[in-house]
């Protein structure tokens, strides 16, 4: 057993809204000083959008660090990856000059295959109106198999053979519900094996022991950022459910999905965008459909990564913000998007719900219950001036730092880091917090 330090070594970012907080941008600017980047759960659902000088990428299941070339990037064990998708990303990169032998893959990743995506698909066309608005990636039946015993993991493409085994074995089963349950055709084993021949030979010699891997980094002090993806209200079991995705969203999976002991978890950065979205179905309490909600949504082209589906948008939810402090155990925010408020009148803040006149200052139980909430806001004034230009806390306007001021009181955890734009040089780091030493500043 190693000793544990007491460095700032070990970081986990994970998402405290419904996903889509602009993580990809807060993870790329603290990436740059990590040694290994290290994604735990979910697989291509997540999509981030990663804006360095005039490249954007759009990245689902690489984690951003991919674009240092110094940066050990890892998928871990928690994730359920589409090799398919996973190739064309790579190939992608590697097309605009971006090298991609950085990347490894952990041998007990599941993997999300074209019957899971098929399953998805018909599974919320089933639903009808009852459906999840998954991103129809395979997510869910991929999760479903894995904890049913009958998935296929990364370590089966190591040998083709094997892996065309094991499809064998599961196949006809997989078959049968496609046929029986949802009227599809169902997938020719030759064909489907076959198509993924070249998958398991570009992805093959990438995939190690992870959790050896990074023990071996811990040892060395190494620097290792963990990636999450989604966000606490998207989580399976502390989410909105069942209008949530199929993984642990939540910090703690950051040591099972890569096979860290979580003592070993040094700080949590929770990311807030300044506002709220969410795609999919479910509850949103804060949600604007008016004039607010398209304002938001064009200000910050409120647009799904992986979809392209419009996102919900309204005002910001300090309810669900301590909720996620509290089920994460975040140590500080990371707050994005504020750029977006300039020009609002009035922004809002929801501070407690409200249920048949009672006042309820901690997210529900049983999330059906916010059908009889309503949020109680607090207004604060709004400001005018263009923040995209603000390199330090100082350079806002005092509207906007009085915001910030009530995030922070709201939800009870310090700020550490603005995000006042989409390129990486358009973030505040606040003097004298464990980020900031993060980025050795
Ligand atoms: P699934 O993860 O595709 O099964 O989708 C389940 C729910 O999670 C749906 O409401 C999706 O819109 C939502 N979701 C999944 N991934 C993301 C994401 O990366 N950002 C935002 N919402 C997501």
């Amino acid at each position: 057993m190693m000793a544990k330090d007491f460095d700032f070594n070990r970081l986990v970012i994970v998402g405290a809204q419904w996903g889509d907080e602009g993580k990809g941008k807060v993870i790329d600017f603290l990436a740059a000083q990590a040694d290994v980047t290290a994604r735990f759960q979910g697989g291509d659902n997540a999509g981030h959008t990663v804006v360095y000088g005039a490249n954007i990428f759009k990245l689902h299941h690489i984690p951003s660090g991919i674009l240092n070339p110094a940066t050990l990037c890892l998928l871990g064990n928690g994730m359920v990856i589409n090799p398919q998708v996973l190739v064309r990303e790579l190939d992608e990169l590697e097309k605009r000059g971006i090298k991609t032998d950085n990347l490894r893959i952990s041998g007990k990743a599941h993997l999300i295959m074209a019957y899971h995506q098929a399953m998805d698909e018909a599974n919320e066309k089933m639903l009808g109106e009852q459906k999840i608005g998954t991103t129809g990636r395979g997510i869910g039946p991929a999760y479903a198999d894995k904890a049913l015993r009958r998935g296929i993991r990364a370590v089966d493409m190591l040998d083709f053979s094997r892996f065309c085994e094991r499809l064998g074995g599961i196949l006809p089963l997989q078959n049968k519900i496609l046929q029986n349950i949802y009227g599809h055709p169902g997938f020719k084993y030759e064909e489907l094996c076959e198509s993924y021949r070249p998958v398991c030979e570009k992805i093959g010699p990438l995939i190690i022991d992870a959790s050896l891997l990074l023990a071996e980094q811990i040892k060395n002090k190494k620097k290792i950022l963990f990636e999450g993806a989604q966000g606490a209200l998207l989580d399976i079991d502390h989410g909105t459910y069942p209008f949530v995705t199929s993984s642990s969203t939540v910090a703690a999976s950051a040591a099972s999905g890569t096979g860290v002991g979580v003592v070993w978890i040094d700080n949590v950065i929770g990311v807030l965008k300044a506002y709220t979205t969410r795609v999919g179905e479910g509850p949103f309490l804060t949600e604007e459909k008016g004039e607010a909600g398209a304002q938001l949504r064009e200000r910050g082209s409120e647009y799904g990564t992986t979809t392209g589906r419009p996102r919900r948008c309204g005002w910001f939810d300090s309810v669900i913000a301590r909720y996620a402090a509290r089920i994460n155990g975040l140590t500080g925010l990371a707050v994005t998007k504020l750029d977006v408020l300039s020009g609002m009148d009035v922004v809002r803040m929801a501070v407690a719900y409200r249920r048949r006149g009672e006042l309820i200052r901690h997210f529900p139980l049983d999330p059906s219950v916010l059908k009889e909430c309503q949020p109680v806001y607090e207004d604060f004034p709004g400001w005018d001036e263009d923040l995209s230009h603000a390199r330090n806390i100082t350079d806002l306007p005092a509207a906007a730092r009085r915001y910030l001021q009530a995030m922070e009181d709201a939800v009870g955890v310090k700020i550490e880091i603005v995000s006042v734009g989409p390129d990486r040089s358009q973030t505040i780091i606040c003097p004298g917090t464990p980020t900031a030493g993060w980025m050795g500043r």
